[in-house]
């Protein structure tokens, strides 16, 4: 099967940037205590549910991943890009990176506990959206949860430069409800949202955060 043109473009442009996005944004979360806490609350949920480990979808290099870790969870990490993986497995050795994409997981039907997908959607045209929660909902136990974080907008950032590199890459700016509508849509129930307004670092190029937190329903 013929790989869509956005899959490609967003490998190309995060294998050409992985070690200098990885290094700007290695203590990135130490400064964002609002994050911080979505994740705390969501490993909060999953671990005492025992229903599996939690995957990081886009894990880029891993920094997330070791986040999740450090609160307890057993975390793995999967991403598109090769040298992201590369990056993210020199950087944590004891943790468990594997190279493949959102929408089409190669993971059994019911095995995660939980699914972090962490400013990772950001590159799927909206459009294509459904196709990658059907994966979530699939690959999530009954009882499992869902946090994904975005920025929020509605105009695409078209990208040619960024981490020192010259790239070629499409950020989507997502509306919170539309999400959640689309999570709905895909058989998952809304738990809680935060958003928050931009960091003083964030704030030249973006504007509102938004963090969804959902659940696949038991018996479903
Ligand atoms: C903005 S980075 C975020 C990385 C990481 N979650 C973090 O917060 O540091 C987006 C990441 O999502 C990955 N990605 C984008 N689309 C993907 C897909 N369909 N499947 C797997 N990974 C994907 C990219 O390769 C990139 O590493």
């Amino acid at each position: 099967m013929t790989e869509p043109a956005y899959l490609h473009a967003t490998r190309a442009a995060y294998d050409t940037v992985a070690a200098d996005y990885a290094e700007l944004l290695l203590t990135e979360l130490a400064a964002k205590p609002l994050d911080r806490a979505m994740l705390a609350a969501f490993a909060e949920l999953v671990q005492p549910a025992g229903l599996g480990p939690v995957a990081d979808l886009g894990c880029g290099p891993g920094r997330v991943t070791a986040h999740l870790h450090s609160l307890g969870l057993t975390a793995f990490g999967i991403d598109l890009s090769p040298e992201m993986v590369a990056v993210a497995r020199r950087t944590y050795p004891d943790l468990r990176f594997d190279h493949g994409s959102m929408t089409a997981l190669d993971l059994k039907d019911g095995s995660l506990g939980g699914i972090v997908a962490w400013y990772s959607i950001i590159h799927t045209p909206p459009e294509h959206l459904p196709v990658i929660f059907a994966e979530f909902d699939r690959v999530l136990a009954p009882g499992g949860h869902l946090l994904l974080a975005f920025q929020v907008g509605d105009e695409p950032r078209h990208l040619e430069h960024a981490y020192g590199h010259a790239i070629s890459l499409v950020a989507y700016r997502l509306s919170p409800d539309h999400v959640a509508e689309q999570l709905s849509q895909a058989g998952l129930v809304e738990a809680a949202r935060l958003v928050r307004e931009p960091t003083e670092r964030e704030k030249p190029s973006q504007g509102q955060q938004a963090f969804l937190l959902f659940r696949k329903p038991e018996g479903s």
